[in-house]
């Protein structure tokens, strides 16, 4: 966390478990393959990695939950570093929760998005890894999920969908990210 930069303009951060395709969506936004290391192996982004756009504002790649093959002391560190942040980084105007389009609801999403409600955090649910499944499965599995979130909530977060392999949504979270600026 000291480490951090100063916290002296807007930023915007991407979790979600391990390998859901934070790191890829990050250069598929700046439109650079290597910005943010990017693996075929989950548990690869172990730090938070701040990224200065336009001399304006922050994109911030974070590690993954749930990826079980970290120790347990690790498991406790990188959960310990990453509610910090959420809960500390005074300049964090958006954190995006990324979601893998192709599972049903997972109790670790929701337990997270559930605390996120508590803390008053301020979250957009961003599904990845569009391009795997047809529009109308894309669809359907955005319905289910919605269904799901209604139970938890009265009114639905923002909801994105994307694909780093070919570029859907990227337009939309830019407009998403700069319509935040302006209300600010
Ligand atoms: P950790 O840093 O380990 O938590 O993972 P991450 O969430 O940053 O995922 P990363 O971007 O490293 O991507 C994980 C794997 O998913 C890589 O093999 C990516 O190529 C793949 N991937 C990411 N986004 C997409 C996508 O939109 N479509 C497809 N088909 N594959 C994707
Ligand atoms: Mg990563």
């Amino acid at each position: 966390m000291k480490k951090c930069p100063s916290p002296d303009r807007p930023e915007y951060a991407f979790i979600g478990r391990s390998n859901v395709g934070k790191s890829s969506l990050i250069n598929m936004l700046v439109d650079q393959k290597n910005l943010a290391k990017v693996s075929v192996k989950p548990g690869k982004t172990q730090l938070i990695n701040h990224f200065m756009i336009d001399e304006s504002w922050y994109l911030v790649d974070l590690p993954g939950y749930g990826y079980a093959k970290v120790s347990l002391t690790a498991k406790d560190k990188f959960q310990k570093l990453i509610s910090r942040y959420i809960l500390e980084r005074e300049n964090l105007y958006c954190l995006f929760v990324l979601i893998d389009i192709r599972h049903a609801p997972q109790k670790i999403d929701m337990e997270f998005i559930t605390w996120l409600g508590e803390n008053h955090v301020p979250f957009a649910i961003v599904f990845t890894k569009a391009d795997k499944l047809g529009k109308v499965s894309v669809a359907k599995n955005v319905a289910v999920y919605s269904q799901e979130l209604k139970k938890l909530w009265e009114e639905l977060p923002p909801i994105l969908v994307s694909s780093s392999l070919d570029g859907t949504g990227r337009d939309e979270i830019i407009f998403f990210i700069l319509n935040i600026h302006k209300s600010a």
